[in-house]
């Protein structure tokens, strides 16, 4: 059926010598179908993303920023973690999505034929199921010092496993994605954070052993995306875009807050990390048209070092347990530094499985 339908189409194009309309996509005959699959499971009434992409008038509107986070890799949201791939992956779009979105906004972001507005304009219908399970994805992972256990950050709870990666429990009970998680130096708690982006943030600690919640810490403006103890284990340090806060951990009030002025645009920020010790915030982004990483004092929350040497944007940002590099990577590298010195040690490939392209 669809063959016929192809070669049918081919020949009017052919006959009719309007190439041209078939290599610029339209919103209904193309663009709808991924933004339905890909964007309406955050991106509608009631959902977790600050606004819909349901009408084709959402989308025309925010057209330019929806190019950025394309062309950027930023959205769909996904975060590669090693030996979680595919189970991540599936949300992303393929390049020929990618191609398709990008072509359709150069060439104008027309609309097309008409369609039935029903599937298309479902706004003011509160309760619109997904049309495509919201997958899991796990947006931080941590060990616990001994090794022996491992946190996965996912939506709305954080998953314990061996570290074999079978699945030994789980803590539920989040607002929303987890974005970033954090044992104490003696591992009997877990800080898990997150929250509702540009809103609220949200950090609970959990009694690992018991699986249960000690204390939920809010009122950071904006999302967490990093937490670390410090090496006593008495303060908990959380960052957000434009937040850094220290909190004790036994009585949850607030011991530090400082306001973090990256000089990035909001949109040019990809990650967040802070050393082991809690003393050290790395920021990747861009800046004045340059991919830079920028190092600060979580005491003074003003900036020591900035670093550079890559030309893309870094997703996640670790340091290693020693505090002393800073590896970042790339769609297909990894970048490492020498945190003290502030000099780049390596940049190394990335394998990419085939079938993932
Ligand atoms: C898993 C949920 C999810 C999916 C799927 C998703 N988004 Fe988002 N999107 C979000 C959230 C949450 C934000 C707010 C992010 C923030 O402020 O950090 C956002 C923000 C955005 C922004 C604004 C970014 C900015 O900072 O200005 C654009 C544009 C966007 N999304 C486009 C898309 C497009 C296009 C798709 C589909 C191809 C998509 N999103 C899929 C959750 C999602």
């Amino acid at each position: 059926m669809k063959q016929i339908w192809l070669l049918g189409m081919v020949l009017t194009l052919a006959l009719s010598g309007v190439a041209s309309a078939a290599d610029s996509p339209t919103f209904s005959d193309e663009v709808v179908r991924i933004v339905q699959e890909r964007c309406q499971t955050c991106h509608r009434p009631g959902e977790h993303a600050p606004f819909s992409l349901i009408t084709y008038a959402d989308v025309f509107t925010r057209r330019a920023d929806i190019r950025d986070q394309i062309d950027w890799r930023t959205m769909p949201p996904w975060k590669p973690v090693p030996g979680f791939g595919s189970f991540l992956e599936s949300r992303r779009l393929s390049d020929e999505e990618r191609a398709t979105i990008l072509k359709w906004i150069d060439a104008g972001a027309k609309a097309g034929p008409p369609i039935q507005i029903s599937t298309l304009n479902p706004t003011g219908v509160p309760d619109i199921k997904p049309r495509v399970a919201v997958k899991p994805q796990i947006g931080a992972i941590a060990y616990r010092p001994d090794g022996k256990l491992l946190a996965l950050g996912t939506y709305k709870e954080v998953r314990l496993a061996d570290p074999a990666g079978k699945i030994l429990g789980a803590l539920t009970g989040h607002k929303e994605q987890v974005r970033a998680v954090a044992f104490s130096p003696d591992g009997a708690l877990l800080a898990a954070a997150g929250g509702q982006p540009g809103r609220k943030g949200e950090v609970k600690i959990w009694d690992v052993e018991k699986r249960s919640v000690i204390r939920t810490i809010e009122g950071h403006a904006d999302c967490i995306y990093a937490v670390a103890f410090s090496p006593d284990g008495k303060t908990l340090v959380g960052a957000g875009r434009t937040k850094l806060r220290v909190w004790d951990v036994t009585t949850g009030k607030t011991i530090q807050a400082s306001d973090l002025k990256t000089g990035f645009s909001k949109k040019a920020l990809s990650a967040l990390a802070l050393s082991p010790d809690g003393r050290s915030l790395a920021v990747s982004g861009k800046q004045d048209d340059k991919h830079v990483i920028a190092l600060y004092d979580v005491k003074t929350a003003k900036r020591t070092k900035t670093l550079e040497g890559h030309a893309e944007f870094l997703f996640p940002l670790s340091f290693t347990s020693d505090g002393n590099t800073l590896a970042g990577a790339g769609l297909e590298t990894i970048y490492l530094w020498d945190f003290d010195q502030g000099t780049k040690l390596s940049k190394g490939s990335v394998a990419v499985s085939p079938w993932q392209g």
